[in-house]
């Protein structure tokens, strides 16, 4: 399925066409969690690749086979994209699945079970600079236009998968209505093996030490960024153009500080402030 050029509107959200349908989007609605499940939310540009790496290693106890030989989106399917049936025929229990859907598309479903759900977030300057260059190689997304064009976008919700400011104050203001486990990218990049801890704790999966440390060794950025498996260079050039740029990017902190205007950090900040008053969420390197 390419339809490259298709953007499928559903629920006042834009997808794109290339790995949504209406129905993938309803299928995912109703969605039937396992009790054993493992849910990765996120904002896309958010970690999302970095967290199905990090769970894969985990569930197979260090063991990295299975991340040196399954695509991501087979091993930690997207559950509103069209293939993920087909993808998880067959799944044993403790299944690792990803959504970028906001919390009302899965609110019963979700609400239903006891499936672990991890929200991964990112301040939201990197995601905007990290969506920008994806939109750039990412021939199933619209043209972003200039950094300045996507920013306004961004500011605004008009953008593939919707607004970052409602999805995580959605996502965080029903947090207890399901089994919720919040962690920043910032975080992760602080401190890998101590988020990496903190993960198996909650997922009630412990490691023996060296299990940790090869978990935290494959999960470095250079290490990612050499797997085929996880780097997207297994998807052809006409799907995502890989002469105009890397999804293993930058993998780092602050790299808004390059993109950004003096003018448009001040604009992007009183925004945010607006916006996401009330929300209890230190973002670090937010402002
Ligand atoms: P950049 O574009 O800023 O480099 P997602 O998987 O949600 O689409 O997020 C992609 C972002 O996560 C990219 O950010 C990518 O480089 C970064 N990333 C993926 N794996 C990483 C890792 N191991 N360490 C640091 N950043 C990582």
């Amino acid at each position: 399925m390419a339809n490259l050029n298709v953007t499928v509107r559903y629920s006042g959200i834009d997808f794109p066409g290339h790995l949504h349908t209406l129905q993938s989007l309803q299928y995912a609605q109703e969605f039937k969690f396992h009790e054993t499940d493992t849910v990765i939310v996120t904002y896309p540009k958010s970690g999302t690749t970095w967290m199905q790496e990090i769970l894969t290693i985990i569930y197979s106890d260090g063991n990295v086979l299975p991340a040196k030989t399954i695509p991501n989106w087979i091993r930690a399917p997207w559950i509103e994209h069209y293939y993920c049936k087909d993808a998880l025929m067959n799944k044993p229990d403790h299944r690792i699945l990803t959504t970028h859907l906001p919390y009302r598309f899965l609110a019963k479903p979700l609400k239903q079970s006891n499936a672990k759900v991890i929200y991964v977030a990112r301040n939201p300057k990197d995601i905007v600079v990290s969506f920008y260059h994806f939109h750039k190689m990412a021939n199933f997304l619209p043209d972003p236009g200039t950094f300045g064009e996507f920013l306004e976008k961004f500011k605004t919700g008009e953008v593939n998968y919707g607004s970052w400011f409602e999805h995580i104050k959605e996502w965080q203001k029903h947090s207890d209505e399901y089994n919720s486990f919040f962690i920043t990218y910032e975080d992760l990049v602080k401190d890998l093996r101590k988020s990496i801890l903190r993960l198996c704790n909650f997922l009630e999966h412990p490691l023996l030490p060296e299990a940790v440390d090869t978990t935290v060794w494959h999960c470095t950025f250079a290490n990612m960024k050499k797997n085929k498996m996880i780097n997207y260079t297994l998807i052809p050039n006409e799907i995502l153009d890989h002469q105009k740029g890397e999804f293993m990017r930058k993998g780092m902190v602050g790299n808004w500080k390059e993109h950004f205007t003096q003018e448009q950090k001040q604009d992007f900040e009183k925004t945010f402030q607006e916006k996401m008053s009330g929300l209890n969420i230190v973002l670090v390197s937010t402002l």
